[in-house]
């Protein structure tokens, strides 16, 4: 019932926004904003994938940082005073290009007031002195890897191709011996099909085992544009049912918390006394490259997925830009408060500050229903998710990705072509 209610609360409020080609509006009124910076390549695509990506060719490495230039010099005038609090580079695969990155990261701080982490997600396999060393040379104090799993089996029932289980481990040793990075982040996958519930503890046992700082824990969301998606509805892979995912979520949350980890959301965990390792969640960012995705104010919009028509637009001096959705007042803070939530909790000043209104006034009877519930505890002005009232909150995050994030991309792949924005 419980969770019923939660997954209709969020369809209703946020999953069942629009998307069309009306025009969003480009920042000018920030003091802050957030980067985010997609690169969409991959040596193996992984047919789970719900990310916006295609299999990596060397050739298409200069036209694509060109083009990433490009659109970074399209904002230049637009963001001139507003300063760049975070920059993530996401994927997508962005270590397969280490020297692309780097350009590209060097002609964001000569374009824009950066004052912020670099965040750059990693494969295993990329991994070497070399890349580390070109990372760390270019800023980058935040590194995040992808793992999935430390079972061989299970890499090779998901179709996970680009490494196995040992490449995994000794990526995760040459980054910790390594030292460089502020912060570790590795990701881990659950419920994911013919993984076990021991299998799952092993999986973070050797995490925490390792030492590792901060671990991701995602549950396998299948958008309907996987392969994997395809591959469920034809009965060839058999995905785990609620009850199971259910348990493994909770086993996830008491192994890290067992061993001294604290949550920074509710998929995430980092050790006690370290940084947190974040993309852009909660604030507002500018989203570059194609496919990538922007949220400023009350818009929500996407670039072209089609590495062609991006590179081709932004060639022209036209924003990629092909489609967005714009929230009312009421989803916007419904949107702020949800990604609180999945961060496990907030400060009421900061949604007076944002929303020139009281939390309290906007969403009375939300907040005093999942206090009753246990979800969530007050502590003075702080909102605090309860350990309770994690699962529930895990499965609306759940919601609002596999309806309103899904819904982005789908409506992306199908638009290739941009509205051919100027930025005014
Ligand atoms: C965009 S990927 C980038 C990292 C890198 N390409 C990799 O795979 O190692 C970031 C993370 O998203 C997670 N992910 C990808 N597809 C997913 C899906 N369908 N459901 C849940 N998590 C997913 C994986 O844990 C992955 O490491
Ligand atoms: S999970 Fe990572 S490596 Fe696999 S396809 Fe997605 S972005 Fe690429």
């Amino acid at each position: 019932m419980l969770n019923y209610m939660i997954e209709r609360m969020t369809r209703k409020k946020i999953g069942n926004v629009k998307f069309s080609r009306t025009k969003p509006e480009i920042p000018n009124d920030k003091d802050e904003i957030g980067l985010y910076i997609h690169i969409p390549f991959c040596k193996v695509p992984c047919p789970f994938c719900a990310y916006i990506r295609y299999p990596w060719n060397p050739k298409l490495e200069r036209p694509y940082v060109e083009a990433v230039k490009e659109e970074i010099n399209l904002y230049r005038e637009r963001l001139s005073d507003v300063k760049i609090n975070s920059i993530y580079v996401g994927g997508g695969t962005p270590t397969i290009m280490p020297e692309g990155i780097a350009d590209i990261l060097r002609h964001a701080e000569d374009t824009f007031d950066v004052s912020s982490d670099i965040g750059v997600e990693s494969n295993p396999d990329d991994l070497n002195e070399k890349t580390l060393e070109l990372l760390l040379d270019a800023g980058v104090s935040k590194l995040s890897m992808g793992v999935q799993s430390f079972n061989d089996e299970i890499l090779k029932a998901i179709g996970r191709r680009s490494h196995d289980a040992k490449q995994a481990l000794d990526a995760i040793e040459l980054v910790m011996d390594n030292g460089g990075f502020d912060t570790f982040s590795i990701d881990l996958m659950f419920s994911l099909p013919t993984q076990s519930l021991s299998s799952l503890k092993r999986d973070l046992e050797i995490a925490i085992e390792k030492g590792v700082p901060q671990v991701a824990t995602y549950p396998l969301l299948l958008f309907p544009y996987c392969k994997m998606y395809r591959d469920e509805k034809e009965g060839k892979v058999k995905l785990q049912n609620k009850k199971i995912e259910k348990c493994m979520y909770d086993t996830i949350v008491d192994s890290f918390t067992d061993a001294g980890y604290e949550p920074c959301s509710v998929w995430s965990f980092v050790k006690q006394g370290i940084d947190k390792y974040g993309s852009v969640e909660r604030d507002e960012y500018v989203g570059i490259g194609a496919g990538a995705m922007s949220s400023v104010n009350q818009y929500f919009y996407a670039n072209t997925a089609s590495i062609e028509e991006y590179t081709r637009t932004v060639g022209e001096g036209a924003l990629p830009i092909t489609i967005g959705a714009e929230f009312q007042p009421e989803g916007v803070a419904a949107r702020w408060l949800s990604m609180s939530l999945y961060e496990t909790g907030f400060d009421k000043r900061e949604f007076k500050n944002r929303f020139s209104m009281g939390v309290d006034e906007k969403f009375k009877s939300f907040l005093r229903w999942l206090k009753l519930f246990g979800i969530i505890k007050l502590e003075g002005d702080h909102v605090q998710v309860t350990r309770k009232g994690m699962c529930p909150i895990h499965l609306m995050t759940k919601t609002f990705l596999l309806t309103f994030i899904a819904k982005a991309c789908v409506a992306c792949m199908e638009n290739p072509k941009p509205l051919n924005l100027q930025v005014g």
